[in-house]
């Protein structure tokens, strides 16, 4: 089984690119599929979610040609099965955008209900009531959700909760229908902002994304299109608490600046230096740091796929913290992880309340999540000694290269495989 072996105490120091937006990616591929034209789709992440996608849409009979690491020209012409049903669909969350894709253009889709971190209770109500509106009868049998429509029209829709993913697989739908379709109380994440162009690209009307409405009119079809994905806002910030937590010096490049502003605000705030650039933002800690409070809320608020990576600074900060989880109801599973290395943090319901250490010691500990796991590294990166951590498939969902990034930052980890590695891992550590 791979385990990341981490021995702490290293400041990280130096220069870190980001990679594309493993989110938007996700949204961007399955809507590839859209045009009987090639699309070209650069700076998409090589991680498993990206990937597993690609996989599901050449399930269906869509071609995938990999043109280097992060480019890939996808024909989804020759697609024919409306049904996904691999199970490695299971494994990400992200396949209902096949549902808003396939819907689109073919006016039928069956899709296994979404899998995905474990994370809380993940309901699709949003996406099922948006594709109703659209004129689709939609039902749950047999573990598919299916969805079909002899003529999608638009219609008008009042999102009960700011959803990405709802947000995002509606608007899919809604390109292709007949007339005008307008998303209330749309989510306003970057990502649907990249989606959105993309669609656009491709001939779609969409205007209004990064606001809470959107309006799109709907046009019979698509065409092929050329397209480079965001970068991606949680890998940057991810590196940005590395930073932090290690009191290091860290430029975090090939990033937009705008979409990391309330995580640049809470560095500042708890007594980092952050400086911006055009394209890059670099992270100095060079004071210890101090307490905050925080609460995730949708864009432009604090990301939730920010706040393990919070938690694990507030817990080595000055006084004590209180964060605040409003999106997700079950994602403070990684405290009890990081109790293991010292942490003193009370979680009651959705809160945490954190009382500043001055140090994290090593564990052997598990990644619950992605994120929480890539917070965990980071917690591993500043504790003394050597810490072990289990279920980095949760990583690799979403971080690209992760250890070697942190590698050139002067970090001390490994990807091991077995309990020898580990072992040479320790002597060659200290
Ligand atoms: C996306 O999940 C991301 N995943 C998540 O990223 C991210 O945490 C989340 O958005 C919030 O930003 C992908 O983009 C693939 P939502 P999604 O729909 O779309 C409720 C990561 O680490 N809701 O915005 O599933 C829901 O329960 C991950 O990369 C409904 O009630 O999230 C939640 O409370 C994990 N009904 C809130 O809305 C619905 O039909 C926001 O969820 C849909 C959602």
């Amino acid at each position: 089984m791979e385990q990341y072996a981490i021995k702490g105490g290293n400041p990280l120091v130096g220069e870190v690119e980001i990679g594309g937006a493993k989110n938007a990616a996700l949204a961007i591929l399955a809507a590839s599929i859209m045009t009987d034209e090639t699309v070209l789709i650069e700076n998409v992440p090589d991680v498993r979610d990206t990937n597993v996608m690609m996989q599901a849409i050449e399930s269906i009979g869509g071609i995938v040609e990999h043109l280097d690491r992060h480019t890939v020209r996808i024909s989804g012409k020759s697609i024919t099965d409306l049904v996904i049903e691999d199970d490695f669909i299971k494994k990400i969350r992200a396949s209902y955008y096949l549902l808003g894709a396939l819907l689109g253009k073919h006016k039928k889709a069956q899709v296994t209900l979404p899998g995905g971190c474990n994370i809380g209770l993940r309901p699709i109500d949003q996406h099922i009531k948006g594709f109703r509106a659209l004129g689709a009868d939609v039902r749950i049998e047999h573990g598919f959700i299916i969805a079909e429509a002899e003529r999608l029209r638009g219609g008008h829709i009042y999102m009960d909760v700011v959803t990405v993913g709802a947000t995002i697989d509606v608007m899919m739908a809604a390109v292709l229908a007949e007339g005008q379709t307008i998303i209330e109380n749309a989510a306003k994440e970057p990502h649907v902002v990249d989606v959105a162009n993309f669609l656009n690209s491709m001939g779609a009307v969409i205007r209004g994304a990064g606001t809470d409405v959107i309006r799109i009119k709907g046009v019979p079809k698509l065409h092929g299109t050329e397209y480079t994905i965001i970068p991606d806002q949680i890998e940057a910030g991810t590196f940005m608490f590395a930073a932090a937590v290690t009191k290091g010096d860290v430029t975090v490049k090939n990033v937009i600046p705008k979409h990391l502003e309330s995580i640049s605000a809470k560095l500042t705030e708890i007594g980092c230096e952050v400086e911006e650039s055009d394209d890059a933002v670099r992270v100095v800690a060079s004071k210890p740091l101090s307490h905050t409070h925080v609460k995730t809320l949708p864009y432009p608020g604090f990301p939730t796929d920010m706040q393990p990576q919070i938690t694990v600074a507030l817990g080595l900060s000055r006084g004590t913290s209180i964060v605040t989880e409003s999106i997700f109801e079950n994602r403070f599973k990684y405290v009890d992880e990081l109790t293991r290395m010292g942490a003193s943090i009370k979680v009651e319901s959705n809160t945490a309340i954190i009382d500043g250490v001055s140090k994290y010691t090593g564990a052997s500990i598990s990644a619950p999540d992605l994120r929480a796991g890539a917070a965990l590294v980071i917690a591993g990166l500043a504790a003394e000694g050597t810490t072990v951590i289990d279920d980095i498939k949760f990583i690799e969902r979403g971080y690209e290269d992760f250890h070697i990034k942190l590698q050139n930052l002067g970090a001390q980890i490994e990807r091991v495989n077995s309990e020898r590695e580990l072992q040479k891992f320790r002597l060659k550590t200290g």
